[in-house]
Order: structure tokens, then C-alpha cells, then sequence
């Protein structure tokens, strides 16, 4: 019924590691859609830390980040949603559950520095999911490394087939572009951070080629195809959008270089919303139904007003301003009378909303990640698992006088997915665990200003939680043994706490029959 308006969706998301261009190559594309008109327009939502800054300037600076979440523009007939992730390591998790949202994604890799750590942990989310991932080569004006290479390293660190539909001519000063093997194209550079590059058919064999980028580049060229042809099987789209094939494209962001051939080769095979699994059965899109689910929650940035936005993916059919939807958690109906979207930096209320879609719904607490809408079915969606904490602390109340609010505001940062709250089987205490250092300043500043309640952290030095499954004699011999160790997620999950790594292969060793999840979804 809705399948014109779903089949010219793209949603996803560009990753990388920090500094890599993701900001860069979003503002190019959004150049490109004429959702803004002069670079620089798109800030950086990269949290930049000094010696001196504290979480309230991180605060503004995210701030920043609400505005740029989701970055929707029509580009040829297509409406295209990109979703933007957090820079910031200590907000991994946000990202993480930002790439359940996506239908594909494009990793943009530092010419000069190959994969980097961010961008594998990225890629095993990807991995995880089967979503379909484009490679850009990036900052291919600089001096580089190898091609060859740097393809060499995506299969082995990514872990997927590459296959290259552009070259790179030489690089850094002697950069001259991109041969686009696609369509048999020689695209010149002209550095320049405004226009777009010329572009040129050329004969790969014609003596053209050696007059645009003279003989010596241009005999490279050949053999460098020839070498290209000869070990990489042609590029195939099935594989592709199975997520065992990734293209690779190469080019400059910042010079705005080789970013339209990326972007119409995304058009052409990137998917249109797809199926998603629920408990129940699997969605598909063009459902008359709607569906959706939350998969991140933003704090209002004034104090005095504890509303959120709850962003919720449209999973199937359409979205309807003031229609009652079920909220399959609460088991009740709720209204929502000013859902907006997001037009490249303007948020503004909206009326609809399709499969692939984004919406915000402002909320004051009846959300937490995860939480399925729906049209009246009982459906769950899946898919938001929560990473084994490496970082821990104990969270202790400072003002006796108010610990009812420490207890709910802890409960309400842990909705939001901020962190993650494990009670120790043991002792008792209350054990809070995050990817980032970063977060227990958000959860001790939010508690204050928020709630009014004062926390203090003690110490807790472990290496990882794991959720711990098993049956029998072995599992209440693991529980005897470890009875220090172990704690409850909030769901009452049993979650082992390691304290090193080496502890931890040891019990994996000595307990072959249990079974050691490293994700909450299992
Ligand atoms: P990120 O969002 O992935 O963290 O990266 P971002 O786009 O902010 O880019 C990081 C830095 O790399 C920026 O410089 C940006 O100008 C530069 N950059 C991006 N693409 C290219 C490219 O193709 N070639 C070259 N040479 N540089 C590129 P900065 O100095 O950190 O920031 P700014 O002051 O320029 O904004």
C-alpha cells in the first residue's frame, strides 16, 4: 500500500573512528541533497575534551548532537535518513544501538590509518546483524597507505570481502583522483572544498588517459585494474546486501572528492527498508500496520523540565499524528500529538511517518529502549542487546534523606540506556557498569540536577560482566565457586563479574557446560 513511499527510503548511518570525516562526508552529502547550501554548516557533535572541561560543557556540546540525530533530505527522488552516531568512545553503546535503526551503514577509514579500533568494534555490530556495509577511503589527498594494502587490512580486520569500484591516481600532492571502475569514468581533482570535481568517460586503453594523467600514471592505472580484475571477483549486489561484500570507494571528503560517485552508487544498491524480526514473526515494511520501536532516548538539556524525546523507528506501514498506538510494554494506548522529524538541522512536527522513518515523541518516562508501538498487535522487536559492561562502580547515596530519589533516577538513566545497573549478589550493593568513564560524571550530574539526589562512587575493580546461562551440577558449582562474583541484571539475569581476564578465560575453561554471553540478547 505504501510500498512508492518505502521503496525510496535509505536510512543509514555513516561510523568511523573519531576524526576519521564521518562529520565531513555528512555535510557533503547533505550539500548534495541542497538540505544546506555552504560547508560548515553541520557542526561536529564530537565531544572534544579538555583538561578544563567539565560535563556541563560536554552537555552543550551535545547539545549539538540532539539537533544533528537525524538528518533526513530528498536527493532525486529519494528520501534519504541519515542517522548520526556519537564520536565520543564512552558513548559506543549509543551507537551501537543507533545501528539497530539502520537498514545499512557507510564506514569512512582514515587513508593514512586503516582500520582503527572503533571501527572493528563498529563492524562486529554490522557483522552481528548482516548490514550491508560501503567502505569509503578517505583523505586521499594526504599521503596514504598503500591501496592494495589498506584493502589487504579491511578483510582481515572488518573481516569481510572487499571489492574496490573506484582507484585511486597516486595520492597526497601527486593525488590526481579516482578512476570509477562502476562506470568506466576518470574523475579528475580539482582540490576545492565547494564544487564538484569534473568528470570524465574515458577509454581505459585510449591514449586520452595518458594526456589527462600522464603515461607513467596512467600505466599504473592499467596494471593496477588488471591486478584488481584478476583477484577480486566481479562486485555483486546480492552479497552486498547479505553483508558478506562490502565495495569500496576512495576519495577526499573534505575536498569533496569522489563523494557523489559514493553517494549515487549508495542510491543504486544501498536497501530500502527491510523485514525486522520481532519475537512474534518478522515485519515486513509494507505492512498496513504501523510498528516501531525506540531505540534511543534523549534527555532534555533543561534541568527543569525532565521530558525526553524517545527516537522510534517506523519498522512497517505509516505513522499517524494523534492516531492511538499501543504501547505493548505498558499495555496501554497513547496519542502522540507532536511527533517531529528531522529536515537536515530543522526539527518540525509532522503529520506521517513511513517504514524507515525516524519520528521523536516527547516523553516523560514511559519509555525505555527497547519498547515496541504498534497499531494494536502484541509484538516485540528484538535486536537491542546491551554490551558487557567494562567499567564499574559501586553507586552509594550521600543524602539519607533522599534516597527514593536516587533510586528512581537511577532506574529512569538506566531506561535511557545511559548505563547499566547490576545488584550484587553478595553484598548487595548496587553495581553500575558503562563503556566509558565518561558516563559516571553524566549519571552523577543528571541524579544531582535532575533529581535532586547526591551519589558517591566506590571503587569496583572488574574486568567484565558476562551474562552466565546453564543447567544442573554445573551451575550450582559455578554459584558455590563464585559466589563473590555474581550479580543480578535488572531483569534478575544471572551476570558473572569477572576480575581479569584471565579469570575469566579460566572459568570458561573450567566450566565448558555453561555458556558465557557477552550481550545481553541471547
Ligand atoms: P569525524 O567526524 O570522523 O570525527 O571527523 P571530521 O569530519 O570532523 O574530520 C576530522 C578532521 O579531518 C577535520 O580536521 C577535517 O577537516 C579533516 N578531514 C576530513 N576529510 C578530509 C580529507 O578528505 N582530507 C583531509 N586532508 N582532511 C580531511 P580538523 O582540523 O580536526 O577540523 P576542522 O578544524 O577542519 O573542522
Amino acid at each position: 500500500m505504501y510500498s512508492e513511499e518505502i521503496r525510496r527510503r535509505r536510512t543509514f548511518a555513516i561510523v568511523s573512528h573519531p576524526d576519521a570525516g564521518k562529520t565531513t562526508l555528512t555535510e557533503k552529502l547533505l550539500l548534495f541533497g541542497g538540505a544546506i547550501h555552504v560547508a560548515g554548516a553541520v557542526k561536529s557533535n564530537k565531544i572534544r575534551r579538555t583538561a578544563t572541561s567539565d560535563w556541563m560543557d560536554i552537555e552543550k556540546q551535545r547539545g549539538i548532537s540532539v539537533a544533528t540525530s537525524v538528518m533526513a533530505f530528498d536527493y532525486e527522488g529519494h528520501k534519504i535518513n541519515i542517522l548520526d552516531t556519537p564520536g565520543h568512545q564512552d558513548f559506543a553503546e549509543d551507537t551501537f544501538r543507533t545501528l539497530t535503526a539502520v537498514d545499512s551503514v557507510i564506514i569512512v577509514i582514515d587513508a593514512a590509518k586503516g582500520v582503527e579500533a572503533q571501527t572493528r568494534r563498529l563492524m562486529e555490530v554490522c557483522r552481528m546483524r548482516k548490514t550491508p556495509v560501503i567502505v569509503f577511503v578517505n583523505k586521499m589527498d594526504r599521503e596514504a597507505k598503500d591501496p592494495f594494502d589498506l584493502l589487504d587490512e579491511l578483510e582481515a580486520e572488518l573481516q569481510i570481502h572487499v571489492r574496490p569500484l573506484s582507484w585511486p591516481i597516486d595520492m597526497g600532492i601527486r593525488f590526481k583522483g579516482v578512476y570509477n571502475i562502476y562506470e568506466t569514468r576518470l574523475d579528475l581533482y580539482t582540490p576545492s572544498k565547494q564544487y564538484v570535481t569534473e568528470s570524465v568517460p574515458v577509454e581505459l586503453n585510449s591514449g586520452e588517459l595518458d594526456t589527462r594523467i600522464g603515461e607513467t600514471d596512467a600505466a599504473k592505472l592499467r596494471k593496477d585494474l588488471e591486478l584488481i580484475e584478476g583477484v577480486y571477483p566481479p562486485f555483486n549486489e546480492e552479497a552486498y546486501l547479505r553483508g558478506d561484500l562490502a565495495p569500496v570507494f576512495f576519495g577526499s571528503a573534505l575536498n569533496n572528492f569522489g563523494v557523489k560517485e559514493l553517494l549515487e552508487c549508495f542510491l543504486r544498491i544501498a536497501p530500502s527498508p527491510r523485514p525486522v524480526q520481532a519475537v512474534e514473526r518478522i515485519v515486513e515494511p509494507e505492512e498496513e500496520a504501523f510498528s516501531g520501536f525506540v531505540f534511543k532516548i534523549h534527555a532534555n538539556m533543561d534541568p527543569n523540565h525532565r521530558s525526553c524525546i524517545a527516537f522510534v523507528k517506523v519498522c512497517s506501514g505509516r505513522f499517524e499524528r494523534n492516531a492511538p498506538y499501543l504501547h505493548v510494554r505498558l499495555g496501554r494506548t497513547f496519542r502522540f500529538s507532536s511527533p517531529t522529524a528531522f529536515m537536515a538541522q530543522k526539527k518540525e512536527i509532522v503529520d506521517e511517518a513511513y517504514a524507515g522513518d525516524i519520528v521523536g515523541l516527547p516523553d516523560n518516562g514511559n519509555f525505555k529502549i527497547g519498547d515496541t508501538l504498534t497499531g494494536g498487535e502484541q509484538l516485540h522487536f528484538r535486536g537491542l542487546p546491551s554490551f558487557s559492561p567494562e567499567m564499574f562502580k559501586y553507586i552509594e547515596n550521600i543524602d539519607p534523606m533522599k534516597s527514593k530519589q536516587l533510586a528512581k533516577g537511577t532506574e529512569q538513566l538506566m531506561d535511557e540506556g545511559v548505563a547499566q545497573l547490576f545488584v550484587n549478589r553478595f553484598n548487595g550493593r548496587k553495581l553500575i557498569g558503562t563503556v566509558g568513564q565518561l558516563q559516571f560524571e553524566v549519571i552523577q550530574y543528571r541524579l544531582l540536577h535532575e533529581y535532586g539526589a547526591s551519589c558517591r562512587w566506590d571503587a569496583a575493580n572488574y574486568y567484565k560482566a558476562c551474562w552466565i546461562e546453564g543447567e544442573g551440577a554445573p551451575l550450582e558449582d559455578f554459584c558455590r565457586r563464585k559466589a563473590q562474583y555474581l550479580a543480578s541484571d535488572r531483569d534478575g539475569r544471572l551476570v558473572y563479574l569477572a576480575d581479569s581476564a584471565y579469570v575469566l578465560t579460566m572459568a570458561q575453561h573450567d566450566f565448558p557446560k555453561l555458556r558465557f554471553h557477552f550481550t545481553s540478547e541471547f
